[in-house]
């Protein structure tokens, strides 16, 4: 970069100077470069350090170089280093001299550190708008199958029966709580970093809160060094993608295992799968598989930039730049990832009843026996006893307990009667149930009744005007 270089009497190596250039990753931060200086021309405006004059000629320009950059046609030039100086360049040939004054009392340091925050907080907002989508298919498809009843599983084995909606709305939790962990991030991000300097504030009598104000932040930071220094809202928002991914793919996890020949809960329709090269009968959930795929490496740049900042001494440190190219990757494969499985939930076909006579291998019910014994006043361990006693004989004699004799049952114990065998009713199981939060029938329609969709959008603390 031969800008700013008057102090040096060598040309910078080109090599070096490629290497130092973040304009790869600058090219997502352009119109927030942008608002940014905006927002600081008016404050030098209004504090009388730029003539009226002067601010409306640096507006007016960077309001044109703003106009280019939507339009696509503002190119980032590599040997100006970063989009900064890509900026107060162009301004220099949109307006002459008075581009000059802009950088007063501004360093690229806290402009960069803004940037990302502008940027960081336009995906946030996209991202819980796509969570919001997410959320809300899982409850139309919950609701198309409201009637669903299949197995509920632990270690993957077989376990007791539960409605199709129930699972589904045990995805919708974990994903509210996704969004409120952007939603709780936000909040950290929201803060302007615009007046820290190179780190350490400015002898101008700047006022930050201003420029903030401009730029809907509603805090303002009150160190300075931390201000230039810290990228722990890029690290925040990692998290947050990483679990968010972590969530999508169990789901995703989920539907690929439902979706096998061996299990064939669900269907999706041809619109969300592949086939194969080689055997024309394949139908595969690739888009569903890629999600699941795609999470390692939303994992690895969480911990590319914990490691980034971990060995970062106090102040600004050119590392920082690292930090940019994760936000941007992630915030992109998240996104994509949230969509695609969105498209999913709902090209999704139930197999009612697959999943209804999985659900009615009697097996399932055992629980239920045990509770029916339980009522009879039997001591909660002696009952389970008894049922797994009950089960062996059933396994040894090669039946199911459904087939198995009353006189069979009651060599194990006489408080079995003929009743017991109404256990054995997978849609009675399910209505049976009504502690808090259960798959109960009942418990499962009202949590669904709660549900009316749209979901009203949050509101984030900060909404970028870009
Ligand atoms: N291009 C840098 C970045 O993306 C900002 C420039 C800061 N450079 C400096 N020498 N202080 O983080």
């Amino acid at each position: 970069m031969e800008v700013l270089r008057t102090a040096f009497k060598e040309k910078l190596n080109s090599q070096i100077s490629e290497f130092v250039s973040s304009i790869d990753a600058d090219e997502e931060l352009i119109l927030a470069d942008l608002q940014g200086s905006i927002a600081h021309a008016s404050m030098l405006g209004k504090i009388g350090l730029l003539t009226p004059e002067q601010t409306e000629n640096i507006l007016h320009g960077l309001n044109t170089i703003m106009a280019k950059a939507q339009a696509g046609n503002f190119e980032l030039k590599s040997e100006y280093e970063d989009v900064h100086m890509n900026v107060e360049k162009a301004l220099e040939k949109e307006i002459g001299a008075d581009a000059l004054r802009l950088h007063s009392a501004r360093s690229r340091n806290d402009q960069v550190a803004l940037d990302t925050r502008i940027f960081a907080l336009s995906q946030i907002e996209l991202i819980i708008d796509s969570i919001d989508k997410l959320k809300q298919a899982l409850v139309d498809k919950a609701k198309e199958y409201d009637n669903a009843v299949m197995p509920g599983y632990t270690h993957l084995q077989p376990a007791q029966p539960i409605h199709f909606a129930h699972a589904m709305l045990a995805f919708f939790e974990m994903f509210e709580r996704d969004l409120d962990r952007f939603k709780d991030a936000a909040k950290r991000t929201a803060v302007s970093p615009l007046g820290a300097g190179a780190q350490a504030g400015s002898g101008l009598s700047i006022d930050p809160f201003l420029s903030a104000k401009q730029l809907n932040f509603e805090h303002v930071f009150k160190n300075s060094i931390d201000a230039v220094c810290d990228r722990d809202f890029v690290a925040e928002f990692l998290f947050a993608s990483a679990l968010t991914a972590t969530h999508l793919s169990q789901l995703a996890e989920t539907l690929i295992i439902w979706t096998s020949k061996e299990f064939g809960f669900i269907s999706f329709k041809d619109t969300v799968t592949t086939t194969s090269s080689l055997m024309p009968q394949k139908k595969n959930p690739d888009p569903i598989e890629l999600i699941r795929g795609k999470t390692g490496s939303i994992f690895g740049e969480l911990i590319n930039i914990l490691t980034t900042l971990k060995g970062l001494p106090l102040g600004y440190n050119r590392d920082l730049q690292e930090t940019k190219p994760p936000l941007i990757k992630v915030a992109k494969v998240i996104s994509s990832c949230l969509t695609v499985m969105t498209i999913a939930i709902d090209q999704m076909q139930i197999n009612e009843t697959k999943m209804l006579t999985a659900a009615s291998d009697p097996e399932m019910m055992a629980t239920d026996l045990v509770e029916y014994l339980v009522l009879k006043g039997l001591p909660f361990r002696e009952s389970h006893e008894v049922v797994a006693s009950v089960v062996s004989i059933a396994r040894d004699l090669k039946i199911s307990l459904l087939e198995m004799e009353l006189t069979k049952y009651k060599s194990v114990s006489m408080l079995f009667d003929s009743d017991l065998y109404e256990v054995f009713d997978a849609v009675k199981s399910v209505e049976m149930k009504n502690s808090h939060g259960s798959t109960g029938t009942s418990k499962v329609m009202s949590a669904l009744e709660e549900m009316i969709g749209p979901f009203a959008r949050p509101t984030i603390p900060y909404r970028s005007a870009v």
